[in-house]
């Protein structure tokens, strides 16, 4: 098991398709079952329930659809909302709980990637058993990565770009969005605001701004237009947000920032080019 620190983990994550057919230990689904039963609920008060389902264990024998972008999947984790209890930001506490859960397992040396569109939600569905208002938002394969990124695996993130992330000014700002943050006015809060620039998000498309007002990191989310039918059934951009959340807080507490998140719209005029979802006060 690798010793990593969380910002060594979230910067060796990478999207992984291609699975060797090799099993996980009882050791280390002990380990994950115990992290999935300590994730409660997100800043926004959802709750959302996580399952690590072991294809092989299952009763009827249900193929899981990955559209052949996946190969040899056995693991999956999957995350499952209520949608009677639930509130608007649900997507927001289903990113944060859900990276929170794919970096352990990424600090236990298995691979993984985010699935929200290109997967069969009929069968997981089947597969768990759920009930009508129950919703299955996002899965994640899981398992050893293959020493060689398959073909498949090659195109799909090509399509995505995923390898692209966009530069550091423009996504951080200052006081509002014609001031590009300066790295050094924020000190070691660079590190966090490059773990956001690193994280995960869907097609890669990197919703997230950041403007710093004195002791606030405000976060915005940057609307990109819901072009691909295979999202079209919920706010995936907001589950990038909870992801950059995550991302943040695990790093900041690492380097010892003290701060906390709170909900304190500056309403600074940024003619609806962006939308505001939560603060971190420093300290
Ligand atoms: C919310 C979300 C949904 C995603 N859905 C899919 C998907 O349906 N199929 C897929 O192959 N990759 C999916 N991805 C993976 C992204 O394409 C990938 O994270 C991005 O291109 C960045 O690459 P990286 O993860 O290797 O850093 C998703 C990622 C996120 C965060």
């Amino acid at each position: 098991m690798n010793n990593l620190s969380n910002i060594e983990i979230i910067k060796k994550r990478h999207s992984v398709r291609s699975f060797k057919k090799k099993k996980l230990s009882d050791r280390l689904i002990q380990l994950i079952t115990v992290k999935i039963d300590s994730l409660k609920s997100g800043y926004f008060k959802n709750e959302i329930k996580f399952y690590l389902v072991d294809k092989s264990n299952l009763q009827k024998n249900i193929r899981f659809g990955t559209y052949g972008i996946f190969k040899r999947t056995k693991y999956f984790l999957v995350s499952v909302i209520d949608k009677n209890t639930c509130n608007d930001q649900v997507y927001e506490d289903l990113g944060y709980l859900f990276e929170l859960l794919i970096l352990y397992v990424t600090g236990l040396g298995l691979g993984s990637c985010w699935i929200g569109g290109t997967f069969n939600r009929r069968k997981f569905r089947e597969a768990l058993e759920l009930n009508d208002n129950e919703f299955i938002p996002a899965i994640c394969p899981i398992g050893y990565q293959t020493e060689n990124f398959s073909v498949r695996e090659k195109v799909m993130k090509k399509i995505a770009r995923s390898n692209n992330r966009k530069p550091w000014h423009q996504l951080f700002f200052e006081d509002g969005l014609s001031k590009p943050l300066i790295q050094d006015i924020v000190g070691k809060y660079s590190i966090p605001l490059e773990m956001i620039r690193l994280a995960p998000s869907a097609r890669n498309t990197q919703p997230w701004r950041i403007i710093k007002i004195g002791i606030y990191f405000h976060f915005y989310l940057k609307g990109v237009s819901n072009s691909l039918s295979i999202f079209d059934n919920y706010d995936f951009h907001s589950v990038d947000i909870g992801i950059a959340m995550s991302h943040f807080e695990l790093s900041s507490n690492e380097l010892n920032l003290k701060g906390k998140w709170i909900s304190n719209d500056p309403k600074i005029n940024l003619k609806d080019e962006l939308e505001y979802v939560i603060s971190w006060e420093t300290k």
